[in-house]
């Protein structure tokens, strides 16, 4: 069982991600944090309430709001043509009766940390900026969770907002290699292969041909949601009647990381040339004398079992 906060944005692959994290039997989530980026922070924390609601799970699960823009104080207008007005596609979810937990979104990061002593396991799929939070108050912070587990950066392929870099790591560079260099046991997901793993409108067909009655709500959410998604990847991709998986693919490696092979990296993360902002900078020079711990970068992933293994939850 992987005990787990997540820190999302929350748009429609997080929303995905964070579904299939509260119906699984191996994943216990411990709660969610929430950060500006598909939508902002507060309407982030809004949409996981009615997901968590949506989910039938008969436990509350502790929301809680975090950052509204990067630690530079920026925050470039939510991309409502990828995530829709309200960052879920625009589909209307029930309203929740549960509120957003009134704390600090890195002072219960620490919390959890120190709680679960040594086996919460942290999956981020938006900017770093609440863990980089986290860790101005508690430089500790990364010898005290089992794992993070980031959706974000491109190592071999091109970027997604820049030839160079992919959204959650360009939207808080700063933050983003804060975390890179903090010595986290850090499992790094990103465009290599995301990009690689796809939704397609049969999967769609499939889940709602076999999902459970007790998930059907869900299931109408996603294919809702997803078709929202498919569009803009038809126009922005031409890809038809299917989308690229980012998130989910996160969580799923979060809970079993024999689905994915890694490269060992020691990285750092531009953030001060414009230019290459969020690019990320790996150091292959061999050197005994480095302290910088490395990070393991997901270069190849079983994307056949990771989307059966996705939708199975519903079934
Ligand atoms: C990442 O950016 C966001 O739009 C997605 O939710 C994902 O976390 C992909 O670059
Ligand atoms: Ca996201």
């Amino acid at each position: 069982m992987q005990r787990i906060l997540i820190d999302a944005d929350t748009g429609i692959d997080d929303s995905i991600a964070i579904l299939y994290a509260l119906k699984s039997k191996k994943i216990l989530v411990e709660g969610i944090t929430t950060c500006f980026g598909n939508s902002g922070a507060a309407q982030s924390a809004d949409n996981c309430l009615r997901l968590i609601q949506l989910s039938g799970l008969s436990r509350e699960v502790p929301v809680v709001i975090g950052a509204e823009c990067s630690l530079d104080g920026e925050y470039a207008s939510a991309p409502a043509h990828i995530h829709g007005e309200n960052g879920i596609g625009n589909v209307i979810l029930s309203e929740s009766s549960q509120t957003p937990l009134k704390e600090d979104a890195a002072d219960f990061i620490i919390r959890k940390a120190n709680e679960l002593e040594g086996d919460l396991v942290i999956v981020t799929t938006g900017r770093l900026t609440n863990l980089a939070r986290a860790l101005e108050k508690d430089p500790k912070l990364p010898r005290k969770v089992k794992k993070l587990v980031t959706m974000g950066g491109c190592l071999q392929v091109p970027g997604n907002v820049s030839p160079f870099a992919e959204a959650n790591i360009a939207g808080d560079a700063r933050a983003a290699n804060q975390v890179f260099c903090a010595g986290f046991h850090m499992v790094l997901v990103g465009l290599d292969v995301t990009m690689k793993t796809f939704i397609t409108s049969h999967d769609l067909e499939n889940l709602e041909r076999y999902c459970s009655a007790e998930s059907r709500p869900c299931v109408e959410y996603i294919r809702k949601a997803l078709n929202f998604y498919f569009e803009f990847h038809r126009q922005s991709e031409g890809m038809m009647g299917r989308c690229v998986v980012h998130d989910p693919l996160a969580m799923l490696i979060a809970e079993d990381g024999t689905l994915g092979e890694y490269a060992m990296i020691r990285a750092c993360v531009e953030y001060e040339a414009l230019a290459y902002k969020g690019m990320i900078v790996t150091d292959h020079r061999f050197n005994s004398e480095m302290e910088q711990d490395e990070i393991a970068a997901c270069i190849r992933v079983d994307s056949d079992k990771a989307v059966r293994r996705l939708f199975s939850v519903f079934q």
